[in-house]
């Protein structure tokens, strides 16, 4: 897989989508990057070259929730050819709804493979001095988000160009009912009825990937989970309805082949 260029293609009529772009394209790269402004009517009967290899960051404001009717006519004459796709809506700090997912599959009903997505907020274009509304943004602090989202993108653009991607995770799960209940319908090894009161897991996942193409990814991960409560977890329990203290430090290899398509 190998990506020649990064291109924004955009329709922004006050902007601020343009902007919230150009700062994700700078975390993903140091170069020029070019512009496809759909905006104007003028520009959008341009013809637009089909894509193919290339990285696409694909941008809209929300309007009612949803895309813009103007920018779906003007992106419906775009062809790619699974083309890595970003796409991205902006909003003016109320909510943007089913924009996103709109625009994702639109995406993928014109040729592009999205490979990562975002909604940021963005000054609402009905924002005055008097009804301020996201006013000034996107600020200092969302163009940091914006580059170090495309930070991100460029650790998946080159992990995808070379076909291995290295991942670790952490996470924790806290559970505390505040005071001991009795799980219904369990008894322990001595035949008494089982009580908890909380739980609290931590699970470490190291993963590799290989992308075999565009359509083809294997991906091995090795979790190891930790549970505070050892009537808590994945061998606590045996038969229907016998809970018995299990182990507390679980290993597990998880392997998935996924296509896209
Ligand atoms: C007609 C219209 C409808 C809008 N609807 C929403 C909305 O549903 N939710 C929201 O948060 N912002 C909404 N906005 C605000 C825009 O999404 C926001 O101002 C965006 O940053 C504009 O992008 P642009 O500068 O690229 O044109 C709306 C703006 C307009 C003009």
């Amino acid at each position: 897989m190998n990506i020649k260029q990064v291109k924004l293609i955009y329709f922004s009529p006050t902007g601020t989508t343009q902007k919230v772009l150009e700062s994700i394209a700078q975390g993903i790269t140091d170069e020029v990057v070019e512009h496809i402004n759909l905006t104007r009517p003028d520009n959008a009967q341009k013809p637009i070259p089909p894509f193919s290899d290339e990285l696409i960051l694909i941008g809209a404001p929300v309007y009612g929730g949803r895309l813009p009717v103007d920018a779906i006519n003007r992106f419906k004459q775009i062809k790619a050819s699974k083309t890595l796709a970003i796409p991205i809506v902006v909003y003016g700090n109320r909510e943007f709804e089913d924009a996103l997912l709109e625009l994702k599959n639109l995406a993928i009903d014109l040729g592009f493979h999205p490979v990562a997505g975002a909604a940021f907020i963005g000054e609402h274009s009905f924002a005055t001095k008097d009804a301020p509304i996201a006013n000034g943004r996107p600020d200092s602090l969302d163009v940091q988000k914006a580059k170090a989202f495309g930070a991100k993108i460029k650790e998946k653009k080159i992990g995808m160009e070379s076909g291995w991607e290295l991942a670790a995770r952490y996470e924790e799960i806290r559970v505390d009912a505040q005071k001991p209940f009795q799980l219904t319908g369990f008894i322990d090894i001595n035949g008494n009825p089982v009580t908890v009161e909380d739980n609290f897991v931590r699970t470490l996942t190291l993963g590799v990937n290989k992308y075999i193409n565009y359509n083809v990814k294997f991906q091995v991960n090795y979790e190891h989970d930790w549970y505070d409560n050892s009537f808590l977890t994945p061998t606590s329990r045996t038969g229907d309805n016998l809970l018995e203290s299990g182990d507390v430090s679980v290993d597990k290899v998880l392997m998935r082949m996924q296509l896209f398509f």
